[in-house]
Protein backbone atom coordinates (compact mmCIF):
# COMPACT_ATOMS: atom_id res chain seq x y z
CA UNK A 1 0.00 0.00 0.00
CA UNK A 2 1.49 3.18 -0.95
CA UNK A 3 0.40 4.89 2.22
CA UNK A 4 2.50 2.21 4.00
CA UNK A 5 6.15 1.91 2.29
CA UNK A 6 7.35 3.70 -0.99
CA UNK A 7 9.41 6.88 -1.27
CA UNK A 8 8.86 7.06 2.68
CA UNK A 9 10.99 11.14 2.27
CA UNK A 10 8.23 12.43 -0.20
CA UNK A 11 5.02 10.72 2.02
CA UNK A 12 6.99 12.14 4.95
CA UNK A 13 7.14 15.50 3.32
CA UNK A 14 3.43 15.68 2.27
CA UNK A 15 2.66 14.59 5.60
CA UNK A 16 4.45 17.65 7.09
CA UNK A 17 2.99 19.93 5.07
CA UNK A 18 -0.30 18.81 6.32
CA UNK A 19 1.18 19.04 9.76
CA UNK A 20 1.33 22.83 9.01
CA UNK A 21 -1.50 23.19 7.36
CA UNK A 22 -3.56 21.42 10.01
CA UNK A 23 -1.56 23.75 13.01
CA UNK A 24 -2.41 26.85 11.45
CA UNK A 25 -6.49 25.86 11.04
CA UNK A 26 -5.89 25.07 15.07
CA UNK A 27 -4.60 28.32 15.83
CA UNK A 28 -6.50 30.39 13.76
CA UNK A 29 -9.50 28.67 15.54
CA UNK A 30 -7.98 29.19 19.15
CA UNK A 31 -8.19 32.45 18.83
CA UNK A 32 -11.74 32.76 17.27
CA UNK A 33 -13.43 30.11 19.23
CA UNK A 34 -11.23 30.14 22.51
CA UNK A 35 -13.21 27.34 24.14
CA UNK A 36 -14.55 24.12 22.01
CA UNK A 37 -17.98 22.91 21.74
CA UNK A 38 -18.34 20.43 25.18
CA UNK A 39 -19.41 17.48 23.03
CA UNK A 40 -21.23 14.56 25.05
CA UNK A 41 -19.23 11.34 24.67
CA UNK A 42 -22.59 9.42 23.71
CA UNK A 43 -22.67 11.47 20.57
CA UNK A 44 -18.78 11.68 20.04
CA UNK A 45 -18.97 8.90 16.88
CA UNK A 46 -22.18 10.64 15.48
CA UNK A 47 -20.21 14.22 15.55
CA UNK A 48 -16.62 13.24 13.94
CA UNK A 49 -16.18 10.10 12.26
CA UNK A 50 -13.65 8.67 14.80
CA UNK A 51 -14.71 4.90 14.38
CA UNK A 52 -11.77 2.06 12.32
CA UNK A 53 -12.86 -0.30 10.71
CA UNK A 54 -11.26 -2.80 8.20
CA UNK A 55 -11.04 -0.97 5.13
CA UNK A 56 -8.92 1.92 4.78
CA UNK A 57 -9.70 5.90 4.79
CA UNK A 58 -9.49 7.86 1.55
CA UNK A 59 -6.92 10.26 2.14
CA UNK A 60 -9.79 13.76 1.82
CA UNK A 61 -11.98 12.19 4.60
CA UNK A 62 -8.77 11.49 6.54
CA UNK A 63 -7.75 15.33 6.56
CA UNK A 64 -10.82 16.15 7.06
CA UNK A 65 -11.77 14.05 10.05
CA UNK A 66 -7.78 14.86 11.58
CA UNK A 67 -9.14 18.94 11.07
CA UNK A 68 -12.48 17.92 12.97
CA UNK A 69 -10.67 16.38 15.77
CA UNK A 70 -8.05 19.21 15.89
CA UNK A 71 -10.81 21.76 16.39
CA UNK A 72 -13.44 19.58 18.69
CA UNK A 73 -10.92 18.67 20.95
CA UNK A 74 -10.83 20.62 24.52
CA UNK A 75 -8.33 23.85 24.15
CA UNK A 76 -6.20 23.56 26.73
CA UNK A 77 -3.50 26.13 25.35
CA UNK A 78 -5.21 29.00 24.92
CA UNK A 79 -6.39 32.25 26.53
CA UNK A 80 -9.65 30.57 28.18
CA UNK A 81 -7.94 27.49 29.95
CA UNK A 82 -6.91 27.77 33.56
CA UNK A 83 -8.32 24.56 34.28
CA UNK A 84 -5.32 22.41 35.27
CA UNK A 85 -1.83 23.02 35.89
CA UNK A 86 -0.87 23.64 32.81
CA UNK A 87 -1.44 25.68 29.83
CA UNK A 88 -0.34 27.63 26.51
CA UNK A 89 2.79 26.56 24.65
CA UNK A 90 6.23 28.30 24.25
CA UNK A 91 6.57 28.16 20.20
CA UNK A 92 10.93 26.86 20.82
CA UNK A 93 9.84 24.60 23.62
CA UNK A 94 7.00 23.12 20.56
CA UNK A 95 9.56 23.54 18.13
CA UNK A 96 12.04 20.96 20.26
CA UNK A 97 9.45 18.55 20.49
CA UNK A 98 8.42 18.24 17.28
CA UNK A 99 12.66 17.68 16.09
CA UNK A 100 12.28 14.95 19.07
CA UNK A 101 9.41 13.25 17.29
CA UNK A 102 11.48 13.55 13.92
CA UNK A 103 14.34 12.33 15.83
CA UNK A 104 12.64 9.41 17.52
CA UNK A 105 15.64 8.83 19.91
CA UNK A 106 15.32 6.30 23.01
CA UNK A 107 17.35 7.90 25.40
CA UNK A 108 18.23 4.74 26.66
CA UNK A 109 22.48 4.88 25.53
CA UNK A 110 24.61 6.84 24.19
CA UNK A 111 24.59 4.66 21.18
CA UNK A 112 20.98 5.68 19.90
CA UNK A 113 20.89 9.10 21.61
CA UNK A 114 24.61 10.28 20.91
CA UNK A 115 24.10 14.33 21.14
CA UNK A 116 20.64 13.98 22.81
CA UNK A 117 22.61 12.62 26.24
CA UNK A 118 24.66 15.66 26.03
CA UNK A 119 21.66 17.65 26.02
CA UNK A 120 20.10 16.12 28.58
CA UNK A 121 23.16 16.30 30.97
CA UNK A 122 23.56 19.76 29.62
CA UNK A 123 20.22 20.10 31.30
CA UNK A 124 20.55 18.50 34.28
CA UNK A 125 23.38 19.83 34.88
CA UNK A 126 22.37 23.62 35.09
CA UNK A 127 19.04 22.67 37.12
CA UNK A 128 21.70 20.93 39.63
CA UNK A 129 23.15 24.51 39.87
CA UNK A 130 19.81 26.45 40.24
CA UNK A 131 19.16 24.29 43.20
CA UNK A 132 23.01 24.30 45.00
CA UNK A 133 23.13 20.94 45.06
CA UNK A 134 26.48 18.99 45.44
CA UNK A 135 28.59 17.70 42.54
CA UNK A 136 27.46 14.24 43.41
CA UNK A 137 23.74 14.83 42.45
CA UNK A 138 22.48 13.72 39.06
CA UNK A 139 19.20 13.17 37.39
CA UNK A 140 17.01 11.71 34.96
CA UNK A 141 13.51 12.88 33.29
CA UNK A 142 10.20 10.50 33.52
CA UNK A 143 6.56 10.89 32.13
CA UNK A 144 4.91 13.47 34.70
CA UNK A 145 5.74 14.64 37.86
CA UNK A 146 3.29 11.35 39.43
CA UNK A 147 6.89 9.07 38.47
CA UNK A 148 9.03 11.59 39.18
CA UNK A 149 7.50 11.41 42.96
CA UNK A 150 7.43 7.98 42.35
CA UNK A 151 11.56 7.39 41.83
CA UNK A 152 11.71 9.64 44.58
CA UNK A 153 9.84 7.13 46.87
CA UNK A 154 11.33 4.01 45.51
CA UNK A 155 15.27 5.37 46.12
CA UNK A 156 14.31 6.24 49.68
CA UNK A 157 12.83 2.73 49.88
CA UNK A 158 16.08 1.40 48.69
CA UNK A 159 17.89 2.91 51.02
CA UNK A 160 16.47 2.83 53.95
CA UNK A 161 15.70 -1.28 53.21
CA UNK A 162 18.54 -2.49 51.52
CA UNK A 163 17.81 -5.89 51.04
CA UNK A 164 14.21 -5.10 50.01
CA UNK A 165 16.03 -4.50 46.14
CA UNK A 166 17.14 -8.30 46.25
CA UNK A 167 14.61 -10.21 48.70
CA UNK A 168 11.59 -8.05 48.63
CA UNK A 169 11.01 -5.43 51.25
CA UNK A 170 11.99 -6.29 54.37
CA UNK A 171 10.51 -3.50 57.04
CA UNK A 172 7.66 -1.82 58.12
CA UNK A 173 8.05 1.64 56.60
CA UNK A 174 5.94 4.49 56.89
CA UNK A 175 6.04 7.69 54.81
CA UNK A 176 4.87 11.21 55.30
CA UNK A 177 2.91 13.83 53.05
CA UNK A 178 0.76 16.96 53.99
CA UNK A 179 -2.96 16.16 53.56
CA UNK A 180 -2.02 18.99 50.73
CA UNK A 181 0.28 16.73 49.15
CA UNK A 182 -0.55 15.55 45.18
CA UNK A 183 -2.14 12.21 45.35
CA UNK A 184 0.32 10.04 43.84
CA UNK A 185 2.26 10.04 47.02
CA UNK A 186 -0.35 6.95 47.66
CA UNK A 187 -0.77 5.67 44.49
CA UNK A 188 3.45 5.52 44.85
CA UNK A 189 3.13 3.71 48.12
CA UNK A 190 1.16 0.70 46.76
CA UNK A 191 3.44 0.41 43.55
CA UNK A 192 6.25 0.69 45.90
CA UNK A 193 4.75 -2.13 48.26
CA UNK A 194 4.69 0.50 50.93
CA UNK A 195 1.22 0.46 51.13
CA UNK A 196 -1.27 3.28 50.80
CA UNK A 197 -2.31 2.80 54.63
CA UNK A 198 1.48 3.35 55.50
CA UNK A 199 1.40 6.96 54.65
CA UNK A 200 0.95 9.82 56.80
CA UNK A 201 -1.37 12.51 56.09
CA UNK A 202 0.29 15.52 58.38
CA UNK A 203 -2.34 18.33 58.98
CA UNK A 204 -1.24 21.98 57.45
CA UNK A 205 -1.45 24.91 59.31
CA UNK A 206 -4.03 28.03 58.07
CA UNK A 207 -1.52 28.58 54.69
CA UNK A 208 -2.08 24.95 53.43
CA UNK A 209 1.83 24.45 54.87
CA UNK A 210 2.95 20.67 56.89
CA UNK A 211 2.68 21.24 60.38
CA UNK A 212 6.30 20.48 61.54
CA UNK A 213 4.85 19.59 65.22
CA UNK A 214 2.35 17.34 64.12
CA UNK A 215 4.82 15.61 61.47
CA UNK A 216 7.67 14.90 64.22
CA UNK A 217 4.63 13.48 66.44
CA UNK A 218 3.38 11.34 64.15
CA UNK A 219 7.30 9.89 63.35
CA UNK A 220 8.12 9.05 66.92
CA UNK A 221 4.01 7.67 67.69
CA UNK A 222 5.24 5.21 64.33
CA UNK A 223 9.13 4.68 65.88
CA UNK A 224 7.43 3.68 68.80
CA UNK A 225 5.03 0.82 67.57
CA UNK A 226 7.68 -0.68 65.79
CA UNK A 227 7.90 1.07 62.20
CA UNK A 228 10.66 2.49 60.21
CA UNK A 229 9.93 5.68 59.08
CA UNK A 230 11.48 6.33 55.86
CA UNK A 231 10.28 8.75 53.40
CA UNK A 232 9.42 12.62 54.00
CA UNK A 233 7.87 14.50 50.86
CA UNK A 234 7.12 18.45 50.91
CA UNK A 235 5.83 20.36 48.25
CA UNK A 236 7.16 23.18 46.53
CA UNK A 237 3.68 24.54 45.38
CA UNK A 238 0.44 22.68 46.53
CA UNK A 239 -1.87 21.32 44.13
CA UNK A 240 -4.57 23.30 45.48
CA UNK A 241 -3.24 26.63 47.24
CA UNK A 242 -0.02 26.78 45.82
CA UNK A 243 1.19 26.79 49.35
CA UNK A 244 5.34 26.23 50.19
CA UNK A 245 6.12 23.97 52.49
CA UNK A 246 9.00 24.93 55.20
CA UNK A 247 11.94 23.20 53.62
CA UNK A 248 14.60 23.87 56.17
CA UNK A 249 12.93 22.95 59.48
CA UNK A 250 11.50 19.81 57.65
CA UNK A 251 15.08 19.20 56.31
CA UNK A 252 16.27 18.75 60.20
CA UNK A 253 13.10 16.50 60.75
CA UNK A 254 13.87 14.45 58.30
CA UNK A 255 18.24 14.39 59.25
CA UNK A 256 16.77 13.63 62.66
CA UNK A 257 15.16 10.21 62.20
CA UNK A 258 17.55 9.37 59.43
CA UNK A 259 14.55 9.71 56.26
CA UNK A 260 14.79 10.92 52.76
CA UNK A 261 13.88 14.28 52.38
CA UNK A 262 12.01 14.67 48.93
CA UNK A 263 10.24 17.65 47.64
CA UNK A 264 7.60 17.86 44.93
CA UNK A 265 7.59 20.79 42.80
CA UNK A 266 5.47 19.98 40.13
CA UNK A 267 3.87 22.53 40.37
CA UNK A 268 5.82 25.75 41.01
CA UNK A 269 9.54 24.49 41.88
CA UNK A 270 10.35 26.54 38.73
CA UNK A 271 11.10 29.38 40.74
CA UNK A 272 14.36 28.18 41.50
CA UNK A 273 15.42 29.91 37.74
CA UNK A 274 13.75 33.60 39.16
CA UNK A 275 16.28 35.91 41.79
CA UNK A 276 12.94 37.82 42.88
CA UNK A 277 10.95 33.85 43.83
CA UNK A 278 13.69 31.33 44.84
CA UNK A 279 13.17 32.43 48.15
CA UNK A 280 10.03 30.34 48.45
CA UNK A 281 12.51 27.44 47.70
CA UNK A 282 15.02 28.14 51.14
CA UNK A 283 16.13 24.82 52.20
CA UNK A 284 14.94 22.95 49.16
CA UNK A 285 19.47 22.61 48.89
CA UNK A 286 19.10 20.34 51.67
CA UNK A 287 16.85 17.85 50.10
CA UNK A 288 17.62 14.40 48.52
CA UNK A 289 15.73 15.12 45.52
CA UNK A 290 13.89 17.53 43.99
CA UNK A 291 11.35 17.14 41.61
CA UNK A 292 9.60 19.51 38.75
CA UNK A 293 7.57 20.08 35.87
CA UNK A 294 8.45 22.23 32.91
CA UNK A 295 5.01 21.34 31.37
CA UNK A 296 3.51 23.15 34.18
CA UNK A 297 4.63 26.89 34.32
CA UNK A 298 7.17 26.58 31.33
CA UNK A 299 5.47 25.81 28.45
CA UNK A 300 7.27 22.98 27.37
CA UNK A 301 4.60 20.20 25.95
CA UNK A 302 3.66 17.25 27.75
CA UNK A 303 5.51 15.40 29.54
CA UNK A 304 8.40 16.69 31.43
CA UNK A 305 9.62 16.22 34.46
CA UNK A 306 12.63 16.24 35.79
CA UNK A 307 13.91 14.65 39.21
CA UNK A 308 17.58 14.84 41.32
CA UNK A 309 18.74 13.53 43.58
CA UNK A 310 21.86 14.69 45.52
CA UNK A 311 24.06 11.56 44.92
CA UNK A 312 23.55 9.89 41.94
CA UNK A 313 24.62 6.56 43.70
CA UNK A 314 20.44 6.20 44.57
CA UNK A 315 19.78 6.97 41.34
CA UNK A 316 22.00 3.72 39.88
CA UNK A 317 20.88 1.77 42.98
CA UNK A 318 17.76 1.64 42.18
CA UNK A 319 17.67 1.99 38.34
CA UNK A 320 20.45 0.33 37.09
CA UNK A 321 19.98 -3.19 36.39
CA UNK A 322 22.76 -5.07 33.83
CA UNK A 323 21.16 -6.15 30.01
CA UNK A 324 23.63 -7.06 27.42
CA UNK A 325 21.83 -7.03 25.19
CA UNK A 326 20.82 -2.45 25.57
CA UNK A 327 24.51 -2.26 26.92
CA UNK A 328 26.89 -2.35 24.89
CA UNK A 329 28.65 0.62 23.86
CA UNK A 330 30.15 3.48 25.81
CA UNK A 331 30.34 4.22 29.85
CA UNK A 332 27.65 3.80 32.45
CA UNK A 333 27.37 7.49 32.64
CA UNK A 334 26.54 8.14 29.13
CA UNK A 335 23.82 5.03 29.15
CA UNK A 336 20.90 6.97 30.81
CA UNK A 337 18.59 3.49 31.16
CA UNK A 338 21.21 2.87 34.25
CA UNK A 339 19.26 5.82 35.71
CA UNK A 340 15.92 5.42 34.57
CA UNK A 341 12.39 4.35 35.39
CA UNK A 342 11.99 3.28 31.76
CA UNK A 343 13.91 0.75 28.87
CA UNK A 344 12.80 2.78 25.69
CA UNK A 345 11.81 6.53 27.05
CA UNK A 346 10.86 9.31 24.82
CA UNK A 347 13.33 12.38 24.55
CA UNK A 348 11.77 14.98 26.75
CA UNK A 349 14.79 16.77 27.16
CA UNK A 350 15.01 18.64 23.68
CA UNK A 351 11.91 20.46 24.42
CA UNK A 352 13.21 22.35 27.21
CA UNK A 353 16.63 22.73 26.60
CA UNK A 354 15.34 23.94 23.01
CA UNK A 355 13.22 26.91 25.01
CA UNK A 356 16.22 27.17 27.40
CA UNK A 357 18.97 27.21 24.80
CA UNK A 358 16.62 30.06 22.98
CA UNK A 359 15.61 32.32 25.98
CA UNK A 360 18.67 31.94 28.38
CA UNK A 361 17.89 31.27 32.04
CA UNK A 362 17.06 34.71 32.35
CA UNK A 363 14.68 33.96 29.68
CA UNK A 364 12.87 31.62 32.32
CA UNK A 365 13.16 33.21 35.05
CA UNK A 366 10.92 36.07 32.60
CA UNK A 367 8.31 33.42 32.43
CA UNK A 368 8.28 32.08 35.99
CA UNK A 369 8.22 35.99 37.47
CA UNK A 370 4.93 36.83 34.68
CA UNK A 371 2.82 34.67 36.13
CA UNK A 372 3.72 35.07 40.03
CA UNK A 373 3.27 38.94 39.21
CA UNK A 374 -0.28 38.32 37.09
CA UNK A 375 -1.39 36.20 39.87
CA UNK A 376 -0.19 38.96 41.99
CA UNK A 377 -2.43 40.57 40.38
CA UNK A 378 -5.57 38.54 40.49
CA UNK A 379 -5.11 37.73 44.01
CA UNK A 380 -5.62 42.27 44.21
CA UNK A 381 -8.52 42.20 42.34
CA UNK A 382 -10.34 39.61 44.21
CA UNK A 383 -9.19 40.82 47.85
CA UNK A 384 -10.32 44.68 46.29
CA UNK A 385 -13.88 43.68 45.13
CA UNK A 386 -16.50 43.20 48.06
CA UNK A 387 -18.28 40.58 45.77
CA UNK A 388 -15.08 37.75 45.90
CA UNK A 389 -14.48 35.82 48.67
CA UNK A 390 -10.63 34.95 49.04
CA UNK A 391 -9.12 31.62 50.38
CA UNK A 392 -5.70 31.75 48.89
CA UNK A 393 -2.46 33.82 50.04
CA UNK A 394 0.31 35.64 48.47
CA UNK A 395 3.22 33.79 46.75
CA UNK A 396 1.26 31.09 44.99
CA UNK A 397 0.00 30.74 41.84
CA UNK A 398 -3.11 29.91 42.75
CA UNK A 399 -5.64 32.50 43.30
CA UNK A 400 -8.39 30.76 45.19
CA UNK A 401 -12.15 32.57 45.68
CA UNK A 402 -15.94 32.51 45.70
CA UNK A 403 -18.17 34.91 43.34
CA UNK A 404 -21.61 36.23 45.09
CA UNK A 405 -21.44 33.00 47.37
CA UNK A 406 -22.23 31.11 44.44
CA UNK A 407 -21.41 27.59 45.00
CA UNK A 408 -17.78 26.55 43.36
CA UNK A 409 -18.59 23.30 41.84
CA UNK A 410 -21.78 24.64 40.85
CA UNK A 411 -20.41 27.80 39.00
CA UNK A 412 -17.32 26.03 37.49
CA UNK A 413 -19.25 23.35 36.29
CA UNK A 414 -21.98 25.63 34.68
CA UNK A 415 -19.20 27.41 32.78
CA UNK A 416 -17.95 24.70 31.28
CA UNK A 417 -21.19 23.21 30.15
CA UNK A 418 -22.02 26.42 28.54
CA UNK A 419 -18.66 26.81 26.87
CA UNK A 420 -17.75 30.23 28.28
CA UNK A 421 -14.49 29.41 30.36
CA UNK A 422 -12.50 26.54 32.19
CA UNK A 423 -11.60 26.83 35.45
CA UNK A 424 -11.56 24.00 38.13
CA UNK A 425 -12.68 24.24 41.92
CA UNK A 426 -10.81 22.82 44.71
CA UNK A 427 -11.08 22.17 48.55
CA UNK A 428 -9.14 23.73 51.60
CA UNK A 429 -10.48 22.68 54.89
CA UNK A 430 -13.73 23.05 55.14
CA UNK A 431 -14.26 25.62 52.34
CA UNK A 432 -14.76 25.16 48.38
CA UNK A 433 -13.84 27.45 45.51
CA UNK A 434 -13.04 28.50 42.19
CA UNK A 435 -9.24 27.69 41.70
CA UNK A 436 -7.54 30.03 39.10
CA UNK A 437 -3.94 28.87 38.31
CA UNK A 438 -1.59 31.03 36.37
CA UNK A 439 0.38 28.62 34.62
CA UNK A 440 0.36 29.92 31.25
CA UNK A 441 3.52 31.82 30.31
CA UNK A 442 1.36 34.01 27.15
CA UNK A 443 -0.72 35.53 29.94
CA UNK A 444 -1.00 39.36 29.76
CA UNK A 445 -3.39 41.11 32.30
CA UNK A 446 -6.08 41.70 29.77
CA UNK A 447 -6.48 38.19 29.97
CA UNK A 448 -6.83 38.05 33.52
CA UNK A 449 -9.52 41.38 33.22
CA UNK A 450 -11.12 39.26 30.48
CA UNK A 451 -11.27 35.73 32.59
CA UNK A 452 -12.82 37.70 35.41
CA UNK A 453 -15.12 40.19 33.06
CA UNK A 454 -16.56 36.79 31.28
CA UNK A 455 -17.03 35.06 34.99
CA UNK A 456 -18.93 37.70 36.46
CA UNK A 457 -21.20 38.58 32.97
CA UNK A 458 -21.75 34.61 33.05
CA UNK A 459 -22.71 34.32 37.14
CA UNK A 460 -24.86 37.80 36.79
CA UNK A 461 -27.27 36.11 33.42
CA UNK A 462 -27.27 32.22 34.37
CA UNK A 463 -26.87 31.89 37.86
C1 LIG B 1 2.14 19.06 43.49
C2 LIG B 1 1.96 18.12 42.35
N1 LIG B 1 2.71 17.01 42.29
C3 LIG B 1 2.59 16.14 41.28
C4 LIG B 1 1.70 16.35 40.25
C5 LIG B 1 1.57 15.33 39.18
O1 LIG B 1 2.18 15.73 38.02
P1 LIG B 1 1.84 14.98 36.66
O2 LIG B 1 0.47 15.41 36.27
O3 LIG B 1 2.90 15.44 35.74
O4 LIG B 1 1.92 13.51 36.95
C6 LIG B 1 0.90 17.49 40.27
C7 LIG B 1 -0.06 17.74 39.19
O5 LIG B 1 -0.75 18.68 39.11
C8 LIG B 1 1.03 18.39 41.35
O6 LIG B 1 0.27 19.49 41.45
Amino acid sequence: MQKISGETDSLMLNELEKFRELAENLLTDEADNPVSERIAYEELHDRIDIALSDAATEDGAYYETLNQVLLATPKTSSKLFFNQLFGGRQPKAVLGDLLAVMLNNSMATYKVAGVQVGIEKEVIRNVIGQLNFPTTADGTFAAGGSMTNFMAMLMARDKADEGGRFGGIQQNLTAYTSVEGHYSIEKNASFAGIGRDNVRHIPSDAMGRMNLTELDKAIAADIASGKRPFFVNATAGTTVLGAFDPFAEIAKIAKKYDMWFHIDGAYTGVAMFSDRRNTLLAGAEHSDSFSFNPHKMLGTPMACSIIVARDRKYLLDTFSNSADYLYQTDQDELNLGKMSLQCGRRNDALKFWALWKSVGTSGLAEIVDRQFDLAAFALDYVKNNPDYTVFSHEDSASVCFNYKGIPANKLCTALYESNELMVGFGQFKDDEFVRLVIVNGTMEKKDIVRFFAALENFANKAL
